[in-house]
């Protein structure tokens, strides 16, 4: 395999060459954090958060410095966790105890403000995720509009809550009340989008939040931070950075979390897990790795199945979660897909993300570009071929997209989320094979199937709904549209995702009730008009 040598790629350029609108304005140092409702200055140490778009200065390129954050310790974090603890008061503080209608318009104040520092976030989001400048700008049009959503179906909620149900002899209404003390860790990929998706939902149902900025996509919420300050009271948001386990590891062993949302590696939130001296009453909400297999049938549409598997598989670098990871195409239509598949990804824009028609940038976390290439090695090693041109080479932070056929269980890229531009095929003979796949799977989050005949499509989906939380037909794999519930069976995660479901995820459901007789009429009739 060979490497292009790094400093003759022109698509790497100097600072001066970016367009003026693109660049940063500054240095962002983020040099305070939210903790019981005041802005504090840091004073301690600091990391430095660069990016993986690579800039020229002559004949070398180097990673653009972005700015720094605070590299807090254990003292910190706890302060922000008893702010949280305090602000939740065992239920009785005063955000828990609010009605909603109070905490709506909170988050409704929140959004408006949010939407106002739309340039600079969606700039920062750009250069710290390396994604291209419409998709940054999509994801956060995304992000507002769940918010808003979110918001909405909470409103409706809280509507029909008010109404009774009747069972036994019994009425009873229905509330949905917090959990207590959230602890939010949202993933580098979608760092604003998955983020917020779980902050709105935990601060609607009456939580209050403890929020761990990820690695990857810090810098971006530093324009936020003044409007939860201003929007919410002391304590309910909190906001801590720094070296995850040093900070997140003192905060789990207090016992004080009552929800784990997390969305990231099952590696790593497993060790969090096992800090908390009582999990047994620590409430999850998960979003862990996949690896979503495409199945394409002898008779599939295939300029349809190849475009939507390009797009599955190299969306964002392959970098998320519901990507395509693996294509099972039935033999007697391999060599025509695969042709196919080459040429449209041959054709693919590679090169910086502020520029027009970009599909691939350079990869948010470098360190994964060896990963990436001890991938195809281990395949290629085992008989696997690269088919397209170029594909798994190397530049700079870019790594080439790369098609490997006949892929097989021996491999490791058969198993391994790659998160990365990397495309495996593997052919098979009888539907039993990506079956098996998916049943001996550790994973179980989303497959799509491409095919014509509907009785074999619903054949091939049912003997596979209790393996994965999603069968898309002839379509790629994705989280959205967001009101569909998202989640994963198996290693995948835990507790359901979406604009609807998020809200059940952190509130208890809770019941007021009573015999159905004429002594409670007047204690029911009181409900009726009240706002809990
Ligand atoms: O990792 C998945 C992200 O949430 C992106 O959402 O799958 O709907 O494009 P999507």
């Amino acid at each position: 395999m060979t490497t292009i040598a790094e400093t003759r790629d022109s698509r790497f350029v100097s600072e001066q060459e970016i367009p003026e609108e693109m660049r940063l304005r500054k240095i962002e140092t983020q040099s305070s954090y939210l903790v019981n409702g005041e802005i504090r200055q840091w004073h301690g140490e600091y990391y430095d958060i660069f990016s993986s778009v690579l800039l020229r200065d002559g004949e070398s390129l180097a990673a653009k410095r972005l700015g720094a954050v605070p590299f807090m310790t254990r003292k910190e974090s706890l302060d922000a966790l008893e702010a949280a603890v305090e602000a939740y008061d065992r239920g009785m503080g005063r955000w828990p105890s609010a009605p909603v209608a109070e905490r709506i318009e909170a988050v409704d104040e929140f959004i408006r403000r949010m939407a106002g520092q739309k340039e600079d976030v969606v700039r920062l989001l750009m250069w710290e995720t390396a994604k291209t400048y419409n998709e940054s700008e999509n994801e956060f049009e995304r992000t507002l509009r769940y918010m808003e959503d979110t918001v909405d179906h909470m409103r409706r909620i809280d509507e029909d809550n008010r109404q009774f149900a009747f069972d036994g002899g019994f009425w009873g209404q229905v509330s949905y009340r917090p959990s207590g003390v959230v602890l939010c860790m949202g993933p580098s990929n979608y760092p604003l989008y998955e983020t917020y998706s779980l902050l709105i939902p935990a601060l609607l149902t009456g939580n209050t939040v403890i929020l761990k900025f990820p690695r990857v996509g810090v810098l971006l919420h530093g324009p936020i931070v003044p409007a939860m300050a201003d929007c919410f009271p002391p304590g309910v948001v909190n906001t801590i950075y720094g070296d995850g386990e040093a900070v997140v590891g003192p905060v789990m062993e207090s016992g004080n979390v009552d929800i784990l949302a997390f969305m990231g590696p099952s590696q790593y939130v497993d060790r969090l897990i096992l800090k908390h001296p009582a999990p047994h009453r620590l409430h999850m909400v998960l979003g862990l790795e996949a690896k979503n297999p495409a199945i394409v049938l002898e008779d599939a549409d295939l300029d349809l199945a190849v475009s939507e598997c390009v797009l599955g598989a190299l969306a964002y670098n392959g970098q998320r979660c519901a990507a395509l990871k693996l294509l099972f195409v039935h033999e007697s239509i391999a060599g025509v897909f695969l042709e196919r598949l080459q040429e449209q990804v041959s054709g693919i824009a590679i090169g910086m993300p502020w520029e027009e028609h970009i599909r691939i940038t350079p990869l948010a976390d470098p360190q994964r570009l060896v990963y990436l290439r001890g991938l195809v090695e281990d395949a290629v090693g085992y008989g696997a071929r690269v088919v397209n041109p170029g594909g798994g080479e190397i530049s700079g932070t870019i790594f080439y997209p790369a098609v490997l056929h006949r892929v097989d269980e021996r491999m490791r890229v058969y198993r391994e989320e790659q998160f990365g531009p990397i495309i495996p095929v593997a052919q098979f003979r009888d539907i039993a094979e990506p079956v098996r796949f998916m049943k001996e799977s550790r994973f179980g989050q989303q497959a799509s199937i491409f095919g014509k005949d509907a009785r074999q499509i619903c054949n091939v989906a049912t003997g596979i709904l209790n393996q994965v939380s999603r069968i898309n037909i002839n379509a790629k794999c994705q989280r959205g549209p967001d009101l569909f519930p998202f989640s994963g069976k198996k290693d995948s995660g835990q507790g359901m995702f979406s604009i609807h479901d998020a809200l059940e995820s952190f509130a208890l459901k809770t019941v007021l009730a009573a015999k159905d007789n004429r002594e409670n009429s007047d204690i029911k009739g009181f409900l009726e008009k009240t706002a809990m």
